[in-house]
């Protein structure tokens, strides 16, 4: 029951509560493949996460698999990596309950996530959308994963993963979950709406024009970036210089993500240039990259059989573990033997 064996283990996971963003892309599976070739790595569609806000079930069947064969068109390789959907490895719901037990309510009111989300309507939302961060613990706790590569966004979600990790091992007195480690790693840790450049690109906006799909075709692209806000100034040559420019600054790092360049270089490159001729640029990049994954993503989609094949055999490797860490838990907090 130590956590020497279990050094070095990678989890993350994405909801298919929508497409795929491009911010999803930069922020988290981007990174993902180079970790697969140093780690073991477990990547997971978060499905119970997603029901945390009403879903259509025919639509969130369908974007389960589509999350699935993003993922693996992007690079993760399911022959190495475990490739699974949360609802299919019941332990995720199991150990978030007795997480649950050891989490006080004052750490979760402090999730910005729930006040952003809930709103002004706190009262009306749901059980679920609160406990969220518990369910994202688990997901993590449950493998005894030692490092999460994800966005910025979710920062705060695992340092709460970190605190409950540190309640349950120092009320038992032992040494048993790890802290898991933040990967925030990558040139776009936080891709910014393509309509506010101080808003997260987010799935859920109600604007289209606000994000940029992995399945987004060439013309719809051209037609985002070409409508995405900027400002009447042309390019500076100092990164420093866009500071106040929250739209500018997004569309240059995101460029620089997709050409492997800092934004000081893309500046080098367009700097006096005005969005007539850097958004052209910056619309080649993102088709030229997302292109492949989008051509691959509808390839692999032709083929549910083999897409459900390669999640069946994601959730024997994630049982494999998360069965073994859940009956050392069981006996941790004293349940009786089955
Ligand atoms: P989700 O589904 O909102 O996003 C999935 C991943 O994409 C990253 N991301 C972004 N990165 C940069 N810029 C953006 N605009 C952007 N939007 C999203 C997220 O940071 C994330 O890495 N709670 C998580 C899912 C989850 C999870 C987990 C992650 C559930 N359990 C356990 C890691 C470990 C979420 O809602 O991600």
């Amino acid at each position: 029951m130590t956590k020497d064996d279990d050094m070095n283990r990678i989890f993350s996971g994405i909801q298919p509560s929508g497409h795929l963003t491009l911010g999803n892309y930069l922020g988290a599976i981007k990174n993902w493949g180079a970790l697969q070739n140093t780690h073991e790595c477990l990547f997971c569609i978060v499905d119970l996460h997603a029901m945390t806000v009403p879903q259509d079930p025919q639509a969130l069947r369908q974007a389960t698999r589509e999350v699935a064969a993003s993922f693996i068109a992007a690079g993760i390789n399911p022959q190495k990596s475990a490739l699974f959907v949360q609802s299919h490895v019941s332990g995720h719901s199991e150990l978030a309950w007795i997480l649950g037990c050891f989490t006080p309510l004052g750490w979760l009111n402090r999730m910005t996530q729930f006040k952003d989300k809930a709103g002004k309507n706190r009262e009306h939302a749901c059980l679920g959308l609160y406990a969220y961060p518990v369910l994202m613990a688990a997901d993590v706790l449950l493998y005894k994963a030692t490092h999460v590569p994800v966005g910025e966004d979710q920062k705060q979600h695992l340092e709460l993963a970190r605190d409950i990790a540190g309640a349950f091992n120092r009320h038992f007195g032992v040494d048993y979950f790890p802290l898991p480690e933040p990967l925030i790693q990558g040139p776009a840790p936080r891709v910014m709406s393509l309509r506010d450049g101080t808003k997260k690109m987010s799935k859920s906006d109600p604007s289209d024009f606000s994000r940029i799909h992995l399945l987004d075709d060439a013309d719809s692209i051209v037609l985002k970036i070409r409508k995405a806000k900027t400002d009447p100034e042309p390019l500076p040559a100092e990164i420093k210089d866009l500071e106040h420019r929250p739209e500018a600054r997004n569309l240059v790092t995101i460029y620089g993500a997709l050409a492997h360049k800092s934004p000081q270089d893309v500046l080098k490159e367009f700097a006096g240039a005005s969005f007539s001729i850097f958004k052209p640029a910056l619309t080649e990049i993102i088709v030229s990259v997302l292109g492949p994954i989008r051509t691959e993503t509808l390839k692999l989609l032709q083929d549910p059989l083999m897409i459900d094949a390669c999640l069946k055999e994601g959730k024997e490797r994630a049982c494999g573990l998360s069965e073994k860490n859940l009956s050392e838990v069981h006996k941790l907090v004293g349940f009786l033997a089955a």
